[in-house]
């Protein structure tokens, strides 16, 4: 059972990094669900957060915090006095430098809302902090007791598979030691329609299949969720008993499918067809769960569609020339 409307409505939570991806869209959704919303980011004036500001009830509803990872007063101004915390900024890349900030910025995240002694943290984490194991077996099912090896993770140089698994492995730490109620999401890559002017990591992923940046494609495979599927889990791990981590994926493609979906749907920009490995036989996926969350109620968009969202979006968004008909 979730959280009824009357109740939101007399609740204030923060979203921090509420100006990226993911963030605007659950900020959009707790703005329609009726919450109060404190959303941090690196400077409220920046242009780069006008779309907020343009959400329905962001007006009356919407309050923007100027809040750096690294300074912990900057959070807590933020964080003091509400009922709950989504936590969401990250440095989103495979810079090494970055690991400190992720796993500094989520401590501070978890000490600020234990002062506050918020209702409950949740927590974005990611898939990257489950699967990157080459010990499994690959017929195990991947679920959410499995967590990535932080030595493959360094060794791949997979800097933000590690900076990730530290940092959600110190929050289960502090949410322990002090006592705070948390829950953990952890999404596949994620693509939808863009909320936010800039282009995010994960959008870049399909985008550099459409410009003519990559000639080939790799012999990998990849977990995929809807933006609007990402925030409405969100509010569901705020809103209902839910405990753990919870893993959030639609659907695995090879990067084939990827391509071939992207193909089909725009045959007009230069997609690759050939495959940079022609050596090795074609990877496999592995198999995972997402039981845990779909018995809290979220139904996924197929993927085919979120792919085509993310592309007519970038379109819109005039990241993508729109193609010419002859
Ligand atoms: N997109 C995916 O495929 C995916 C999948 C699984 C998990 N996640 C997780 O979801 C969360 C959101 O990712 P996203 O895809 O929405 O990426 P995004 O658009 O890049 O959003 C990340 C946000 O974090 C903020 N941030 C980074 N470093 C910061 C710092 N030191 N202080 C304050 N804010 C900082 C960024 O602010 P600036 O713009 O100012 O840098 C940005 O608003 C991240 O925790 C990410 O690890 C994403």
């Amino acid at each position: 059972m979730t959280l009824p409307a009357v109740v939101a409505a007399g609740q204030t939570v923060c979203v921090t990094g509420a100006g990226g991806f993911i963030a605007s869209w659950l900020v959009k959704l707790l703005l329609q669900k009726g919450y109060t919303v404190r959303g941090t980011v690196r400077n409220p004036d920046d242009p780069k957060n006008a779309h907020l500001k343009e959400l329905d009830g962001a007006e009356e509803k919407l309050r923007l915090y100027g809040a750096d990872l690294l300074d912990f007063e900057s959070l807590k101004a933020a964080i003091i006095g509400c009922d709950g915390v989504f936590h969401t900024a990250s440095p989103v890349t495979d810079d090494p430098e970055k690991v400190e900030e992720t796993i500094i910025g989520t401590k501070n995240v978890i000490m600020a809302a234990a002062e506050a002694k918020v209702r409950r943290i949740v927590f974005t984490s990611s898939i990257g902090t489950v699967y990157m194991n080459p010990n499994r077996s690959p017929d195990m099912i991947v679920d959410e007791s499995c967590w990535s090896d932080l030595d493959f993770c360094k060794n791949t140089k997979n800097w933000y598979c590690y900076a990730k698994t530290v940092a959600e492995q110190t929050a289960w730490a502090m949410a322990a030691e002090k006592g705070v109620d948390l829950v953990v999401l952890n999404p596949a890559l994620v693509l939808g329609p863009l909320l936010q002017a800039t282009i995010n990591a994960s959008v870049a992923h399909i985008m550099k299949y459409l410009t003519g940046a990559v000639k080939t494609y790799v012999n990998a495979f990849q977990g995929y969720v809807h933006v609007k599927d990402v925030a409405k889990a969100h509010v569901l791990l705020y809103e209902t008993p839910a405990f753990g981590r919870y893993i959030c994926v639609e659907t695995m493609l090879h990067r084939q499918e990827l391509v071939e979906i992207l193909a089909k749907f725009f045959p007009e920009y230069p997609i690759p067809t050939k495959c940079s490995d022609q050596v090795n036989p074609r990877k496999k996926p592995y198999k995972y769960s997402v039981k845990k969350l779909e018995e809290l109620g979220v139904e996924f968009i197929p993927v085919k569609q979120c792919i085509y969202e993310t592309v007519k979006s970038l379109q819109e968004k005039g990241h993508l020339p729109l193609p010419t008909h002859s």
